[in-house]
């Protein structure tokens, strides 16, 4: 097996996503990152930084970039992450979130790359949340159950691997997809009244944050599970509130309702999120709460010039 201090290379799959293009920013300070994702162009550039771009559904395609390019370890922030349109689209949920990672350990195994791996506290079921890492997942969504399933495929592979669960990932990036700040920001701004619900918890994630903690913990070369995320367990209205007041927007715009009158085509865990004492233990990075969250978040939005 390689180790941490020998790494120079690093592959990162979904490099277009929220989480992918912070990794991008953070790794590629220490390593030369080799960025992939489905999109012909990547979104964001940095020095020591190439992309590539192909589906990881596509065995010999990654295998080809990985006979190329060497990299010591794997970061894999590719998904499919439309926890809906998983219910509606499994052949193509399952195909990307259960069949690239076992396109991922195939090559982890062929080429002894150690496997970072993200996943989310969706594998449970929101009964009892937050949930720690020894608690037994029972997903409620199809999502959920890719996301399990990925996670069973690379713990009985005999690899080295790393998996994250994190939650509610929240940020700004370049061309992303609406996460929840964002599609608030965008919403919260038209004068739109929203209704949001008070009977979903969990402790949201600036991706920013949960990106340093990846690259602290690969630079210590850290095994196993661990869960990441942030360090205030509210709910999504709560947080809506609290994004209300730190963008300036008009708090009356905002109110209460219950996770049954959504109509969402997936179900979600009521209490979910995810206890983090295990890695706050192992790790200096320190886990933000909300207010420190969307302080950096604004601080990034206004350096970067984005939405
Ligand atoms: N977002 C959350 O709240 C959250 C919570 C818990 C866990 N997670 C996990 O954290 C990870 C990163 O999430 P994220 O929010 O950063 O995701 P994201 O923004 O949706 O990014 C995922 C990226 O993967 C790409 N992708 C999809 N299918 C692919 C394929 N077949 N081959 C190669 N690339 C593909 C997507 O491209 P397209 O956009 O073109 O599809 C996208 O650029 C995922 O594993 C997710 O399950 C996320």
């Amino acid at each position: 097996m390689k180790c941490a201090g020998s790494i120079e290379t690093i592959l990162i799959t979904g490099a277009n996503g929220l989480l992918g293009q912070k990794l991008c920013g953070h790794f590629s300070s220490s390593y030369k990152v080799i960025a992939t994702d489905l999109h012909p162009e990547n979104f964001v550039s940095f020095p020591n930084l190439s992309y590539e771009n192909f589906d990881l559904t596509d065995g010999r395609a990654l295998e080809f970039h990985v006979r190329f390019y060497n990299p010591e370890v794997i970061l894999n922030a590719a998904a499919y992450t439309d926890v809906d349109g998983c219910e509606i689209n499994r052949d193509q949920a399952w195909a990307v979130n259960v069949g690239g990672v076992r396109n991922l350990v195939g090559v982890c195994r062929e080429h002894k790359i150690k496997l970072v791996h993200l996943s989310t506290d969706y594998i449970f079921d929101g009964e009892k949340g937050p949930y720690s890492e020894d608690d037994l997942p029972h997903p409620v969504s199809f999502y959920g159950k890719t996301k399990l399933e990925s996670e069973n495929v690379i713990k009985q592979s005999e690899i080295d691997f790393l998996i994250v669960r994190t939650n509610v990932l929240y940020g700004f990036g370049k061309k992303v997809k609406k996460n929840f700040l964002l599609w608030l920001i965008e919403k919260l701004s038209a004068g739109v009244k929203l209704e949001i619900v008070n009977d979903q918890l969990n402790n949201p994630t600036l991706a920013d944050n949960l990106s340093e903690c990846i690259l602290e913990m690969v630079q210590k070369d850290m095994s196993g599970m661990f869960h990441i995320g942030g360090a205030e367990y509210l709910s999504r209205y709560d947080f809506a509130l609290k994004v209300a007041d730190k963008f300036e927007f008009d708090k009356a715009n905002i109110s209460a309702t219950k996770t049954e009158f959504l109509n969402q085509k997936a179900k979600r865990p009521s209490r979910g999120g995810l206890k983090t004492e295990k890695a706050q233990k192992a790790l200096q990075t320190k886990l933000l709460n909300i207010e420190e969250g969307l302080d950096q978040a604004k601080q990034s939005q206004k350096e970067k010039e984005i939405l």
